[in-house]
């Protein structure tokens, strides 16, 4: 594997997300918007990652941990300034940088693995992603000359009215041969309408050097969607959801409403299991083949599911397992429970699992016929 250290800019303020939480610790699907990021730079071969930080750097920093290097951006100068910062990180690194930002958790490692393959076999000294857009609204313009060959980067701000119909943007994904790269981002002058260094100003600059630049389109847009807003984090989230159903789906499970279902991504489901409407299945729960759950149902971290298992309205499992072929069809609550194969569990069966305190087990036989309406007390 060819050497590859990537940069995720990550120090923006996130404004417009009106929180005390930095912008890239907001969660979808129940992590940190920062950890998709990070996840598609490891799987593309990332040896070291640096985050470049600044607003309310020290919450981030932590929940980064030590594995992943980390610089401050004092001041929030743009883009440009923010690769400056991890200059240090690249020093006597001859190889390839890949820029990412923070806050696009719905990049895809294949879209990258492509960019990355194009600007190797190219050889050229900047490769970025562009995507066709519908709303190309707020966004970096590509601009190419009468050949297609890419001439500049062109900003909303100072894009003129025509440059403002063109519709494939800057995704805000780089590859960069690291020497270029940081000599050209000094020479990159503030921009007068934002007052902020531009680092895809780096394009014309490049071309003004008459250095080759390449370019990878994604077929699926979205995927450069940033999250800027509460609304964003909610658009992303469903584009989120719509995926992992989609796989869940290929992979031969049913949903019968995707709507109204949300299945964390580290989620697994066997074949023929049919999913109904209402339900929420939290992370790392299992499910085996041919189980039908919900409607209305909620199946909490850790739940381990046999086959052809019921599960139905109103019912919630909480750190539990169930057995092969059992059931459990109405208004019910199994916490810290181990459930037997072929067991029933009436209406309105509750585990109480918690005396104030602590939790406690409840285990439950094979077989076991558990009446409605009980109470079972733990330990
Ligand atoms: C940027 C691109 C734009 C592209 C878009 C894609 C520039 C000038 N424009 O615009 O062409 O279409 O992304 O989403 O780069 N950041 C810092 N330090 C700063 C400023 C920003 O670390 O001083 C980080 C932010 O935290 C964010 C990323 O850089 O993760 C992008 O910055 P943002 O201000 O969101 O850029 P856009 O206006 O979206
Ligand atoms: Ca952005």
């Amino acid at each position: 594997m060819k050497d590859l250290r990537t940069i995720i800019l990550a120090a923006g303020k996130g404004t417009r997300m009106k929180s005390e939480t930095p912008k890239v610790l907001h969660k979808i699907s129940g992590r940190p918007l920062i950890d998709y990021v990070l996840e598609v730079a490891k799987a593309v071969g990332s040896l070291k990652i640096c985050v470049v930080l600044g607003h309310q750097a020290e919450q981030v920093r932590e929940h980064l941990g030590p594995a992943v290097s980390t610089v401050i951006q004092k001041k929030l100068l743009g883009t440009a300034d923010a690769v400056k910062c991890a200059k240090e990180f690249c020093r006597e690194y001859r190889g390839d940088v890949l820029i990412l930002c923070g806050d696009t958790p719905l990049l895809r490692k294949e879209s990258i693995r492509d960019l990355l393959q194009r600007h190797r076999r190219q050889k050229a000294a900047c490769t970025f992603l562009t995507a066709v857009v519908e709303d190309s609204q707020g966004y970096g313009r590509v601009i190419r000359d009468g050949e297609k060959k890419v001439l500049a980067i062109r900003e909303e701000g100072d894009a003129t009215f025509d440059e403002k119909k063109i519709r494939e943007i800057n995704v805000g994904v780089y590859c960069f041969q690291s020497e270029l790269l940081f000599k050209a981002v000094q020479e990159i002058g503030l921009n007068p309408t934002k007052k902020e260094f531009y680092l895809t100003d780096i394009i014309a600059l490049f071309v003004q050097q008459g250095l080759m630049i390449e370019t990878t389109q994604t077929d699926t847009p979205q995927e450069g969607l940033g999250v800027n807003t509460r609304e964003g984090l909610a658009i992303v989230g469903s584009f989120m959801r719509e995926n992992v159903l989609k796989n869940l789906m290929e992979q031969g499970v049913t949903i019968i409403d995707p709507l109204t279902t949300f299945i964390d991504h580290t989620v697994k489901i066997g074949t023929d299991t049919i999913i109904k409407p209402f339900t929420v299945i939290e992370e790392n729960v299992k499910i085996g083949k041919k189980c039908l759950i919900g409607p209305f149902a909620h199946l909490r971290p850790e739940t381990r599911i046999a086959d052809g298992v019921e599960i139905g309205n109103f019912a919630e499992v909480s750190r539990s397992s169930v057995g092969e072929g059992s059931i459990m069809k109405h208004f019910s609550f199994l916490g810290d429970a181990t459930v037997g194969k072929k067991v029933n569990i009436g209406a309105g069966v509750v585990t109480a699992n918690f005396d104030g305190e602590k939790k406690h087990r409840t285990s439950i036989g094979d077989e076991a016929f558990i009446g409605s309406d009980s109470i079972l007390v733990a330990p």
